[in-house]
């Protein structure tokens, strides 16, 4: 497997986004091609059942936090890509305190955001975990100044919020000894992507180091699954071997036996709950479950010279793209290495917050909405599938159109605005084909990041899909 095999599909310039999506990428296709081919572990009820919040809550808040939090270099990869040695990459971990640590005041921003769940890195590739474990000594309470366990209080913050939690767990660890050990099967040694020392294994390989491994791997994940009963287990780190080696399969079910009602996202193989599209918004709606994680500048973790922050307008839009699409954005932050989240963060969650919380009834617990060419935006539809949302990214010149509902139209009004007259104009009745529906928007209505449409109809859309005999 070469790092680069999937670098022309990168949305992002420059080498550093190139190889933090290239890995990941490569699983995401591999996931959801596989997604598909073998339903989940669970009979599915059951599964459906457990994802039913997932599926609701639309907008999530990633946090990328570890000793990299320092803000000169990205998280892991820095020292896997030799950007700076492994000995001054683990030396940050003197600066990390959590001295501004305040999970309750992140979790009100959470909220206030409109985000349902966040998911925070528990361990990241480095191996360096954020909670207490009694498998390893690089942990934030053993091997830091912050000397505490940092996940019991960001869980019970969470949940005094009603947020649901979540915590992503490297399955590599490229911290640990008997890690690069084995090397994933068939891969030939004199292929330059195996060369890396903190990856693959140097010399002779060692199944009795892998062994230990799985054993140290499952032991952090029995320590988190039992005592915090994440409602997300985010994994991600799993392309350096196969599914076999991992055991990914015999684990799925390890990890509903410690926590029943667990979802978890599909980077352990192909044994995932639903997909994990990363940094790029995906054309077509993905068929099962699915969540964008992507970042709001260039990094996953603080970065002090990264400015490439995004606006609130083009953070709502991905997150409008996504829920038309029938999926969730989870969105990406980088708290200091004091647990201070930067103020450009901040201003984008409460941005992102003020239009979540005003058209909460077009976001959450909807289903993806119509085909793109019916409407030009995102477009989200009521469970019941009577209410229709169009959501408007551009200014509309006096009037929006839809085309092809053959319903008729109860009411259409701006969400959390006025109501708007609208008429159907055309349409072939002798071909079954509906007229356009075309709807006044006055400028006095428009919102200025997203203005949001709501359309009544009588009964479940019928939406028409062409001439019922050729022209
Ligand atoms: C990539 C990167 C990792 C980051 C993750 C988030 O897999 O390797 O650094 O944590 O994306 O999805």
């Amino acid at each position: 497997m070469s790092m680069n095999a999937n670098q022309p599909f990168s949305p992002l310039p420059g080498r550093a986004c190139a190889r933090l999506a290239a890995p990941a990428l490569l699983a995401f296709l591999l996931t959801g091609a596989c997604l598909r081919a073998e339903p989940a572990t669970q009979a599915a009820p059951a599964q459906a059942d457990r994802m039913a919040w997932f599926r609701d809550a639309k907008l999530g808040i990633f946090i990328h936090w570890g000793i990299y939090s320092k803000g000169v270099g990205s998280e892991s990869w820095a020292f896997h890509d030799g950007d700076t040695t492994y000995e001054d990459y683990m030396a940050q971990a003197s600066s990390f305190t959590a001295s501004n640590y305040h999970p309750d005041e992140w979790a009100r921003l959470f909220k206030e955001a409109g985000a349902r769940y966040a998911v925070m890195t528990s361990k990241h590739h480095d191996g360096f975990a954020l909670w207490d474990t009694k498998l390893s000594k690089l942990n934030a309470k053993d091997g830091s100044p912050a000397g505490r366990d940092l996940v019991t209080p960001y869980c019970e913050a969470l949940r005094k919020e009603g947020l649901r939690v979540g915590l992503y767990f490297s399955n590599l660890d490229w911290s640990n000894p008997d890690y690069a050990s084995i090397l994933p099967t068939g891969a030939n040694r004199s292929d330059p992507a195996y060369r890396n020392r903190f990856g693959y294994p140097q010399g002779a390989e060692n199944p009795e180091a892998w062994k230990r491994f799985l054993a140290f791997h499952r032991g952090q994940l029995r320590e988190i699954s039992e005592r915090f009963k994440p409602d997300l287990l985010w994994f991600d780190g799993d392309w350096e071997r196969t599914d076999e080696q991992w055991q990914f399969k015999e684990l799925r079910q390890q990890l509903l036996q410690w926590n029943p009602n667990g979802i978890v996202n599909g980077r352990i193989g192909k044994y995932g709950d639903y997909q994990t599209p990363e940094q790029y918004m995906p054309l077509v709606a993905p068929q099962s479950p699915w969540e964008l994680c992507a970042t709001v500048n260039d990094s996953w973790g603080y970065q002090i010279k990264d400015r490439n922050f995004k606006s609130v307008r083009q953070c709502v839009r991905m997150l409008a793209e996504c829920a038309g699409m029938g999926g969730n954005l989870l969105l990406d932050i980088g708290p200091r290495s004091d647990g201070s989240i930067p103020d450009e963060d901040v201003a984008v969650l409460r941005g992102l917050g003020r239009w979540t919380h005003k058209h909460a009834e077009a976001l959450y617990g909807s289903v993806a909405g119509i085909p793109a060419g019916y409407f030009y935006g995102a477009t989200t539809l009521s469970k019941g599938r009577d209410t229709l949302y169009l959501i408007c990214f551009d200014r509309p010149n006096g009037q929006v159109a839809v085309k092809g509902i053959m319903n008729d139209v109860l009411r259409t009004s701006v969400v959390g605005g006025p109501v708007l007259a609208s008429r159907k104009i055309g349409g072939a009745p002798w071909l079954n084909m509906p007229g356009v529906l075309w709807i006044d928007v006055p400028e006095s209505a428009l919102d200025p990041d997203a203005t949001v449409i709501k359309v009544e109809l009588k009964g479940p859309l019928i939406l028409a899909t062409g001439p019922v005999r050729k022209v």
